[in-house]
């Protein structure tokens, strides 16, 4: 659940920069921040294999404190203008399958490590008040040694993308720890919701999932869909960004966020049939390598982010894909997530 409103005004005349504000998560900041009175600025590239769409900002997209900015965080000098003046910056803009950075390892390392000390640099030569996050991911664990996994658990990356998410991740730490910047790490576990892509299913598994059961399709699962997850409902996790972006201790700080809660593939998969009401799932052998990327069961401790901020989770998977289903549901709706059917 979103915070109170009383707390969403603290962010009134507030300057935000949200980079990759077209996608999934940057844009529910927005959906969230837009209302309270935020000047905010949209950075997206929209490259094609991600989640920017326009979609995304139905509701706020003709406010005079909302703009988008087509722009590449890869670009130094676009970026050190944007950052300038800015409150607060909400840095999404990722390449964002873990997957597809075993096959482009170089393109992942200039969007999830370069880029980010582009923007840091920027920000540490004209911007040092900011205060400016960096969403890492689970992944940046590797092989999971014990459950729940806190923020000690040791990095073992298994693919350019977890690599490249714990150098920039500690490229924000080193500028905290050298200059004072106020950076925060974020390591979030299975975020599912609202705003995701469904175009395919190299990541937000969970949207993907219920876009095929609202076609009235088969779910594949691999094995027997044992494999524990943590999925987190987007609402959830703009909240913790809130929560932390005005709680002044957070600065150099790295947080897990997820649930909690681990749940079974098997169950996440009967869980959406049984929310759309149609679909059918079926178990089908591990595809041959994939045992390299594999994790091994995932939840988050998620103890550090509730002592030092009281963030908690509210939203049960059920309610989630619920609530998740229902926005989809429309197949107008749906047809705007999905590429245009070729001639
Ligand atoms: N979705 C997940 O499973 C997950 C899990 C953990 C962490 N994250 C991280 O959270 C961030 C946001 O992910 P999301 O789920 O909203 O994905 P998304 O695909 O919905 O959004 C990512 C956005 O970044 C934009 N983008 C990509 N490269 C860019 C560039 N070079 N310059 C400007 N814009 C660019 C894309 O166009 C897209 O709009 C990413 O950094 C991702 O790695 C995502």
């Amino acid at each position: 659940m979103l915070m109170e409103s009383t707390q969403l005004t603290q962010f009134g005349g507030k300057r935000v920069l949200i980079t990759g504000g077209l996608g999934m998560i940057g844009s529910s900041i927005a959906q969230a921040l837009v209302p309270a009175g935020a000047d905010v600025i949209l950075v997206d590239a929209f490259l094609e294999k991600y989640g920017a769409n326009r979609a995304n900002l139905e509701g706020i997209a003709d406010k005079p404190n909302c703009r988008v900015n087509v722009a590449d965080i890869r670009d130094a000098a676009a970026m050190a203008e944007l950052v300038k003046g800015q409150d607060y910056i909400f840095n999404l803009a990722g390449q964002v399958d873990h997957n597809s950075s075993l096959d482009d390892p170089l393109l992942d390392l200039d969007i999830n490590y370069r880029a980010h000390v582009t923007l840091l640099e920027a920000c540490l030569r004209n911007n040092r008040d900011v205060k400016i996050f960096h969403a890492g991911s689970r992944l940046q664990y590797g092989k999971v040694h014990y459950n729940p996994v806190d923020e000690h658990h040791p990095r073992e990356p298994l693919t350019p993308y977890a690599t490249n998410k714990n150098a920039a991740e500690n490229y924000y730490r080193y500028c905290h720890n050298r200059f004072g910047l106020r950076t925060v790490m974020f390591r979030i576990a299975n975020p599912y919701g609202p705003r995701c892509q469904i175009k395919h299913n190299k990541y937000g598994m969970v949207n993907y999932f219920i876009r095929k059961a609202l076609d009235n399709e088969e779910i594949t699962v691999f094995g027997d869909g044992s494999q524990i997850r943590d999925f987190i409902y987007i609402d959830d996790l703009v909240d913790a960004f809130l929560k932390v972006a005005l709680n002044e201790r957070t600065s150099g700080e790295v947080y897990n966020v997820g649930s909690g809660n681990g749940i079974s593939f098997k169950t996440m998969a009967e869980t959406i049939v049984r929310a759309v009401g149609s679909g059918t799932v079926k178990h089908i052998p591990w595809p041959e390598n994939y045992v390299n990327v594999e994790t091994g069961d995932y939840v988050s401790n998620i103890g550090k982010l509730r002592d030092h901020t009281g963030w908690t989770p509210s939203t049960p998977f059920e309610e989630g894909v619920r609530r998740t289903v229902e926005y989809y549901r429309d197949p107008a709706v749906r047809a705007r997530y999905l590429p245009p059917a070729k001639p």
